[in-house]
């Protein structure tokens, strides 16, 4: 019998402007990328040449066969220089949505997925005073010019993850290492500027359903025996995956970082739903050595089942449980949930059929057990361009040939298509990619060494 989801359950891809629209030259990312600080020294160039072309991968998106499609405006196409508009830019947008709806798929719009224009990056970003009020000024541009083709916002992609690789790891634009307390403001601002984008939506649009999309990683003691293992995992889940989510939740962070807050009060409960990313699990390990990240080592094991290797580390255990255990942390706020991205790196599609089948498994388990899970978005529709990995991790259901332009369906965008268009799992799936007696993952899938 085939397990089926609920009626109008929505089965989607996602992207982001930066990664997809090629030829975006006037955002932090493309200074970055111009700076030679993509581990691979790729640029994101034409990227999969969605300013032109966006509806090639509509159709492909329609022939797979999902119902929803996430993407993200450019805030540098929208407002180039402070307060000047491109209105041939918002007419492109309209004209990608309107194009969604054509093919039945329902659009989900981010604000904002990690890039903004220069000048407001050469402005000192979000941690300016006045940097809120300029982002709602942008959000409340963009519903009102495209509020009758959009219902679903989301205003931020991954605060926690732009905090971290941008302000301790160095990996993403500014670029800092070891900055916690700034890390920390980072993460305050954005929900400021988050709660303020969220009130000025429904201003305009009353039906708009608007979250933020909360990247989740389940973090494990090393040595679960031992007390530092523990102690240090405790911190880092509570930096990374706790700081956001208890802004909403709660109003403040916890002890004793309310110390640094502030009065957040008015954050809290401003949403309408929790979009979650969910990719990996890292094992944590007390090490004395790195003071910058809090004494934090983490790392993948190499026993786990793995997708490809990044460019100078492991991109992440594949871990499809993942799912439960952040469903059932946000399931506390009391919204809805969707799923807004979960995939693998992954070039042959070794790994990614199983993960699939494996994480909507998880999904039908927890609608059954009465979570409010209203959607699904896989994380890609085709390669793209992966910040600092640039080209070199493929997470598409569709490859990409960025030189050619050439695409070609992987076996995973069948498989996705299959479910999402009879809105269910069938056991034959079950069968194909979890073979009996294998519970945890087959062996196939722990690659033997990084490529
Ligand atoms: C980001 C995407 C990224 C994906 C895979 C997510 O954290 O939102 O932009 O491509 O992970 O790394």
């Amino acid at each position: 019998m085939c397990s089926r989801f609920p009626a109008g359950f929505l089965w989607g891809v996602s992207t982001a402007a930066h990664q997809v629209e090629g030829g975006n030259e006037n955002n932090q990312w493309a200074a970055w990328e111009q700076a030679g600080r993509i581990k691979s020294g790729d640029r994101s160039g034409k990227a999969c040449d969605w300013w032109n072309h966006a509806e090639r991968d509509f159709d492909l998106a329609q022939e797979i066969g999902v119902n929803a499609l996430r993407l993200s405006v450019e805030w540098s196409r929208i407002e180039p220089r402070e307060g000047e508009y491109d209105w041939q830019a918002l007419r492109r947008y309209r004209q990608m949505l309107e194009g969604l709806h054509q093919r039945g798929i329902q659009p989900m719009l981010c604000l904002h997925h990690f890039t903004h224009p220069l000048w407001f990056e050469e402005r000192g970003a979000f941690l300016r005073r006045g940097a809120g009020e300029r982002f709602e000024h942008f959000a409340r541009l963009v519903v009102s010019e495209l509020g009758d083709v959009c219902q679903h916002w989301v205003t931020f992609n991954e605060p926690n993850v732009y905090a971290t690789l941008g302000y301790v790891l160095g990996e993403f634009p500014p670029g800092k290492r070891g900055r916690i307390l700034e890390a920390v403001a980072l993460v305050n601002a954005l929900a400021r500027a988050h709660t303020r984008a969220y009130h000025a939506i429904h201003a305009i649009q009353k039906q708009a359903e608007v979250g933020w999309a909360h990247n989740f990683v389940v973090f494990q003691p090393a040595n679960p025996r031992s007390l530092l293992d523990r102690r240090v995992t405790r911190l880092v889940n509570e930096l990374f995956n706790e700081s956001f989510l208890r802004l909403i939740e709660q109003g403040k962070l916890a002890f004793p970082l309310t110390l640094v807050s502030g009065d957040l009060t008015e954050v809290k409960g401003a949403c309408d739903f929790v979009g979650l990313n969910v990719y990996s699990r890292f094992h944590v390990a007390f090490d004395a050595g790195i003071a910058a990240q809090m004494f934090a080592r983490v790392f993948v094991p190499p026993h786990v089942p793995q997708g490809d290797h990044g460019v100078e580390q492991p991109y992440g255990e594949a871990y499809p449980a993942a799912v439960r255990v952040a469903v059932e942390r946000v399931a506390r706020l009391g919204k809805p949930i969707y799923v807004l991205e979960n995939g693998v790196p992954d070039a042959e599609d070794r790994i990614r059929p199983w993960l699939i089948v494996n994480v909507v498994q998880e999904l039908d388990r927890l609608l059954r057990s009465g979570q409010d899970i209203r959607g699904y978005f896989h994380w890609t529709l085709t390669d793209n361009f992966e910040w600092s990995e640039g080209w070199k991790l493929r997470f598409g259901l569709v490859a990409l040939d960025p030189e050619t332009q050439q695409r070609t369906m992987r076996n995973s965008g069948r498989l996705f298509g299959a479910i999402a268009r009879g809105n269910c799992i069938s056991p034959e799936m079950i069968r194909q990619y979890l073979p009996a007696g294998v519970d945890s993952a087959p062996k196939s899938l722990i690659p033997s060494e990084p490529s």
